[in-house]
């Protein structure tokens, strides 16, 4: 059913984001029927132009993304009645972001409901709240929301997060802020939740006395490319780790909540994250990439990319290791890794189970069993992977490992979404579930605050490995020591 009628004002019209990601996905929104037919987009940033060329710039970028295969949305085609109805509801205003007056004669153009998207670099997050707040254009009416949209990076480190929390909640009351991770708006993330909570199967053995450990992964083959400026200050673990990663231990991870309305979810998060230990520096990795072969296409070296030192210390891979302290998962430890400019390209949760009592079988390759594994697979492949012992044809009772699979794409017609429908539908519906609360925030920032902090003090800096290959020895080491090994990137 369509979401209310309601103002988008986009901060940040003519950036990358809300060319690349939420025209597609308003666009596609339009095309399911879900927006209202007073639905109004107000596009705000301080480059001089026109609604008229401001829409027939979005107007081209759509009509290219039909032939530029490496962008989010790559549809065959663009539905031009479709466009058209997004098209003629699009108004540019040209103002600066905290230019006071501007907002509140901006204000004077929305009657009713309002979204403010924040689309625009971090450092404007605060600034531009606090011009809402002043221009009085926020103030919730009994008949009319007013909601405010930020994207990552939600702060730095644990003290500016904080920091932001509080000048935002100094202006908006809790439920108007919607606070973005890109990843909640994946289905397959959200579908790591239905599985868990839909089916009956799984629960019962998702606990420390089955579990041995769980793996996190998100390896990107792509490397800083163009934004080294953004990089350099951020690193792998700001960049990926208290937001994405987080995120998906909380799916893996979290109790069963009570329902799945928004406080019961983030509940059941900020109980799970208020058990993690803050990270031990002694179980953190990192690395930075030099120049190697990625997919079979030379990748030059982080540091001789745009943008970044030629001495810089910025990790562009990060592995580490989580202690939860609840009851559920006491002595299963969770390693999480991420990296640009590996080998593969993977997002995927493993969950390794513990070995059966007593070997009654053996395999005579490797005279041991290979573990059960059940893989979440997020990203390319969609689906999940159950990794089991089966008996080899044969008079011998010989066992070997398999693999059971369902894959998204056998069940499922391809969906033309770039994750940021749900998310915007959300908005306008006003369900917080899948947005991140303020301590949410907070305590992911904990976790790994200990960490940031030791690399901010150590001058040693990160451990090079080779672009195109799975990382740094030292975080296959951090598994070693434990008598593990990371499932293979090139596995599955
Ligand atoms: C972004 C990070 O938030 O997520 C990028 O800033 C990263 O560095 C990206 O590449 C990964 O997202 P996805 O959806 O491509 O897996």
């Amino acid at each position: 059913r369509p979401a209310p009628a309601c103002t988008l004002v986009i901060f940040g019209a003519h950036g990358d984001l809300t060319k690349r990601l939420l025209m597609p996905a308003l666009y596609n929104l339009a095309g399911n029927r879900l927006l209202d037919a007073d639905f109004r987009i107000i596009g705000v940033d301080r480059v001089d132009s026109t609604t008229k060329q401001w829409r027939d710039g979005l107007t081209a970028m759509m009509q290219s993304f039909t032939t530029d295969p490496n962008a989010e949305f790559h549809p065959p085609s663009i539905d031009a009645a479709q466009w058209d109805w997004l098209a003629e509801r699009l108004e540019y205003v040209q103002a600066d972001f905290t230019d006071v007056d501007a907002i509140r004669a901006l204000g004077e153009k929305l009657p009713g409901n309002a979204i403010f998207y924040l689309a625009i670099p971090s450092r404007f997050f605060a600034p531009v709240v606090e011009t809402l707040g002043k221009a009085a254009v926020v103030t919730q009416k009994e008949d009319a929301f007013r909601r405010v949209v930020i994207e990552k990076p939600f702060g730095s480190d644990l003290a500016s997060a904080k920091e932001l929390n509080r000048r935002v909640l100094s202006v908006l009351d809790e439920s108007q802020v919607f606070r973005i991770d890109h990843f909640l708006g994946k289905e397959t993330v959200q579908n790591i939740l239905a599985m868990r909570f839909g089916n009956l199967i799984f629960e019962p053995l998702w606990r420390n006395e089955y579990v041995d450990h769980i793996e996190i992964t998100a390896a990107e083959t792509i490397g800083v490319e163009q934004r080294g400026a953004f990089y350099e200050p951020t690193g792998a673990l700001r960049d990926m780790v208290p937001n994405h990663l987080f995120q998906l231990f909380a799916m893996v991870a979290m109790e069963p909540p009570n329902t799945f309305d928004a406080e019961s979810v983030r509940n059941a998060k900020e109980q799970l994250f208020e058990a993690v230990t803050p990270i031990d520096p002694a179980d953190a990795v990192r690395g930075q990439y030099v120049a190697g072969t990625v997919e079979g296409k030379p990748m030059v070296g982080y540091r001789e990319s745009p943008g970044v030192a030629p001495h810089s210390n910025t990790e562009t891979y990060v592995a580490l290791k989580l202690h939860v302290e609840n009851w559920r998962w006491a002595g299963v430890p969770f390693y999480l890794r991420t990296g640009k400019g590996l080998g593969g390209r993977r997002t995927e949760v493993v969950v390794q189970f513990r070995k059966p009592p007593m070997l009654m079988f053996h395999n005579t390759e490797t005279d041991e069993l290979p573990p059960n594994r059940i893989i979440l697979n997020i990203q390319p492949a969609q689906g999940l992977t159950v990794e089991l012992g089966a008996k080899k044809p044969g008079p011998e009772m010989d066992l070997t490992d398999v693999q059971a699979r369902f894959r998204y794409e056998d069940s499922f017609a391809a969906s033309p979404n770039v994750g940021y429908e749900t998310l915007l539908y959300d908005c306008l519906i006003g369900d917080e579930t899948l947005f991140q609360r303020a301590d949410n925030i907070e305590a992911a920032w904990k976790a790994v605050d200990p960490v940031l902090q030791a690399w901010a003090q150590d001058g040693a800096g990160p451990e090079p490995y080779a672009a195109g290959t799975t990382g740094p020895k030292g975080a296959d080491e951090l598994l070693q020591r434990d008598g593990r090994t990371w499932y293979p990137l090139d596995g599955a």
